[in-house]
């Protein structure tokens, strides 16, 4: 990833400021994004896609200068929570280009949508549908897409599979359920079925898993114009667009994925007679997470056995990935040179688990030691979002980085913020 690049000190900078720096002045562990880099991610989908619709998939990451980098640069937003909502909203985000997702949307998450007047919200099964409208004031109609499962399967671990049969998301095309779902949409009349969606998993680096997509589902499409007499004007084939966590990982390129999709798109509607949906696309870590590096200090070092384990002083409370799904990582030495030949080891987090390792295998200096900064590129999704207080560690701070300057976005959390939420005695 672009985002660690090694300047001629021998330390590594991100947005033109050392990470040794950041380091020393906001303290570790912490997340540091570059702005730069999150708006130039943002800007080639909408170069690759000018027709279409990208909403930035705000699990990946959201705070409010998130927001409104998203917001500037043009893109719309998927959410799927009341919170994630109500932070969009006070970013000030306009609420016609929030997409509302989920397969449990809380009376608060809809409530919450309906009141801001959020642009779509997705279905995601048939009981949603009469409890959605009957929530819709008298004489207002809401927009909605509903999640279908096209039986694709992709993505690079099974926790994030979602184009499949067999997973709590979505409905079937295979079977019929879809269709029926469609039809009890358009008797709504509070519902506005705009169009399809599906989203088919996390981490994909080829386009070919949404070519097949596209097919599946434009002959449903074809399907609902021959038996319900229907067509709609949008397709939203969700996220997923894989990264390279280590040099040298495949990565989704949108500039290959966008003529695949648009192609295959235009031709199998032609083909069906059908007009060509408005695509749009649900990116989150594409866009997020090689922005991003992970800051920590070592504390310990130890050797037992054949295995070193380089301890730092955050783990799996700030980076879940590699005990959730197996994600690998590479880790840096940051803030000094080492001419001492690198050696293979396990780079451990300081919770109080076996399982709470960052990276396995790595390679770093033999002299790495207590005090040296350690830099976790592509760190910028799915770590300080998904991030908890285990074992009453703080979550870590998020830090922007543009034109040789940084500020804290997101404060650390600390043990007082932690003892205030514990109300009981
Ligand atoms: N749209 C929908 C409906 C989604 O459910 C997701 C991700 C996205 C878009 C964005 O996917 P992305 O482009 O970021 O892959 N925690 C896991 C990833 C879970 C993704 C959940 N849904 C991880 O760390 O790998």
């Amino acid at each position: 990833p672009a985002s660690t690049r090694t300047p001629p000190d021998g330390g590594l900078s991100v947005g033109g400021v050392a990470l040794a720096e950041l380091a020393d002045r906001f303290g570790t562990p912490s997340y540091v994004l570059d702005e730069d880099e999150v708006r130039a991610r943002a800007r080639a989908w909408r170069t690759a896609l000018p027709d279409a619709e990208v909403a930035y998939a705000g699990k990946a990451f959201l705070s409010r200068a998130m927001v409104r980098w998203i917001d500037e640069e043009g893109l719309g937003l998927d959410v799927c929570s009341a919170g994630e909502l109500d932070l969009a909203a006070h970013a000030g985000f306009p609420a016609e280009r929030i997409i509302l997702h989920g397969n449990a949307k809380s009376p608060a998450d809809l409530a919450t949508a309906l009141r801001l007047g959020v642009g779509r919200i997705v279905i995601d099964a048939p009981g949603e549908i009469a409890r959605l409208a009957a929530l819709v004031p008298p004489g207002c109609r809401q927009r909605v897409l509903i999640r279908v499962v096209p039986g694709v399967e992709a993505g690079a671990h099974a926790a994030i599979r979602t184009g499949v049969e067999g997973q709590k998301f979505g409905l079937p095309v295979a079977g019929g359920e879809a269709e029926e779902a469609v039809a009890r949409a358009l008797g709504q009349p509070r519902l506005e079925l705009v169009g399809l969606h599906c989203h088919l998993g996390s981490q994909i680096t080829s386009a070919g898993p949404y070519v097949t997509a596209v097919q599946r589902l434009v002959a449903l499409l074809a399907r609902l114009r021959d038996r319900h007499g229907v067509t709609f004007p949008e397709l939203d084939l969700g996220g997923g667009f894989g990264i390279a966590y280590r040099d040298g990982d495949p990565a989704l390129d949108p500039a290959a994925y966008a003529p695949r999709v648009t192609g295959e798109l235009a031709l199998r509607c032609a083909r069906a007679g059908l007009p060509v949906p408005r695509l749009t696309v649900e990116p989150g870590r594409w866009i997020a997470g090689p922005a991003g590096v992970a800051l920590y200090r070592v504390l310990a070092v130890k050797t037992t056995g054949a295995r070193t384990f380089v301890a730092v002083d955050g783990g799996m409370s700030d980076n879940p990935r590699p005990a959730l799904y197996g994600a690998r990582y590479t880790v840096r030495l940051a803030g000094r040179t080492s001419r001492v030949p690198a050696r293979a080891v396990t780079v451990v987090g300081r919770h109080c688990e076996a399982g709470d390792v960052l990276a396995e295998d790595v390679p770093l200096p033999g002299d790495v030691r207590p005090g040296d900064i350690l830099a976790v590129p592509a760190a910028g999704a799915y770590h300080v979002s998904m991030a908890s207080a285990y074992n009453l560690v703080g979550r870590p701070p998020v830090v922007a980085v543009t034109g040789g300057s940084a500020r804290l976005l997101v404060r650390r959390e600390t043990t007082e913020d932690l003892r205030r939420r514990d109300v009981g005695a």
